[in-house]
């Protein structure tokens, strides 16, 4: 293929923006034709990311006008949202329908919990809002990669970070029947989780050195970790699900623990992980505890697991920008777009960083 294809990024300033036109300067087929910045259009992108600078010495940030006319004039494009929850619908919803006015093909990957849900009825009873888009919401599957082999709709919304640490870590479990439906998961994610503004809760002096949970068992992605493991294995699991705050700026860590039906040991279990994961080559199953620093700025994440006779404990970790939003996205937009979903996303993390 010589020519490469538009992608277009919601999300202008954001993290997950950032990170998602640093995977697209790696990529052979994708090129970043705009990103959108609702406080900055005109600005330029390396100002707000100067790590990108060698990337892209001259984009700027686009207006919404600009990415509609974009869309009109281009046969396919690739549409990748990192806006936040509640503006991220309507967006994509009217850039969508730019192209499609123009009898163009889009493909539209949304990182935001905007189409997570199956019906506007269940995000507005978790978000409080009505739903930006609601008739879009039928073109949208919500799904971790690793499983489902294909999107049945011509859009997808990535599940989120904390939700495909707990779901690589859980569904295993519950497709294989090793355990009950009852899940213990206790996660703790990195500064960069947050976004790029600080608040008082999230901002550096507040975390550095520090350690501790919030929204214990109350927090707003459980419905959708629910939903994802319904999909993924047909079972109502229950997640009782205590998010942290840890004093790294990158990366996840989930350990997920359930009563075995029927006595395993640890090798056994590891071997049951290794199976089940076998063909996902993002996924490797570890015989030692899994550490964030091995996979942290990858697409890849490492899984670890051990048993007491009654008890398993399933450890997962990787990086909550990569893995857990951008590059699981580029997965998806690989998949959509036909290419193999590991292309741009194969290098190994640095391990010191
Ligand atoms: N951070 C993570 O680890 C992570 C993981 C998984 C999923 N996510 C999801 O990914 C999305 C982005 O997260 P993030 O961490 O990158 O957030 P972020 O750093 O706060 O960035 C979001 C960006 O969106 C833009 N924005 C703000 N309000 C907007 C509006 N009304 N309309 C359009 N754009 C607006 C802003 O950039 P401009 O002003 O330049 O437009 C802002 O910098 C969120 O939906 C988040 O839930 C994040």
């Amino acid at each position: 293929m010589t020519e490469r294809i538009p992608a277009i990024v919601l999300g202008g300033t954001g993290y997950v923006a950032g990170e998602l036109l640093r995977l697209i300067a790696g990529h052979p087929h994708l090129e970043a034709a705009a990103i959108l910045s609702d406080s900055q259009p005109g600005a330029p992108v390396a100002a707000a990311f100067p790590h990108l600078r060698s990337a892209y010495p001259r984009l700027k940030f686009s207006g919404l006008e600009e990415i509609e006319a974009l869309l009109r004039g281009a046969p396919r494009s690739a549409l990748f949202s990192a806006a936040p929850h509640g503006a991220a619908a309507g967006l994509i919803d009217r850039l969508l329908g730019a192209s499609e006015s123009a009898g163009n093909r889009t493909h539209c990957v949304d990182i935001s919990a905007d189409f997570r849900y199956t019906s506007a009825a269940a995000y507005e009873s978790v978000y409080k809002h009505a739903h930006g888009a609601p008739a879009r919401i039928r073109q949208f599957t919500c799904a971790v990669p690793e499983h489902l082999a294909s999107s049945p709709t011509p859009h997808v919304a990535h599940p989120g970070c904390f939700a495909t640490a707990t779901l690589l870590a859980s569904v295993p479990l519950l497709a294989l029947g090793l355990t009950d439906a009852r899940l213990f998961v206790t996660g703790i994610t990195g500064s960069t989780g947050s976004g790029r503004k600080p608040t008082e809760g999230t901002h550096h002096p507040q975390r550095h050195s520090d350690f501790y949970s919030y929204g214990a068992l109350s927090h707003r992605h459980v419905p959708e970790i629910a939903a994802c493991a319904r999909l993924a294995t047909d079972i109502d699991a229950e997640f009782n699900f205590v998010p942290h705050s840890g004093p790294f700026a990158r990366g996840i860590h989930v350990t997920v623990q359930a009563s075995l039906k029927k006595p395993i040991d640890s090798a056994q279990a590891l071997e049951a992980l290794a199976a089940y994961y076998a063909d996902c080559r993002f996924v490797k199953v570890l015989d030692t505890a899994p550490r964030v620093k091995d996979v942290a700025t990858s697409s890849y994440a490492h899984l670890s697991a051990v048993t007491n006779g009654s008890s398993i404990a399933v450890m997962a970790v990787l990086d909550n920008l990569n893995k857990g939003a951008a590059g699981g996205g580029m997965q998806w937009m690989n998949r959509l777009l036909g290419f193999d979903e590991g292309t741009g996303l194969l290098a190994p993390a640095p391990g010191w960083t």
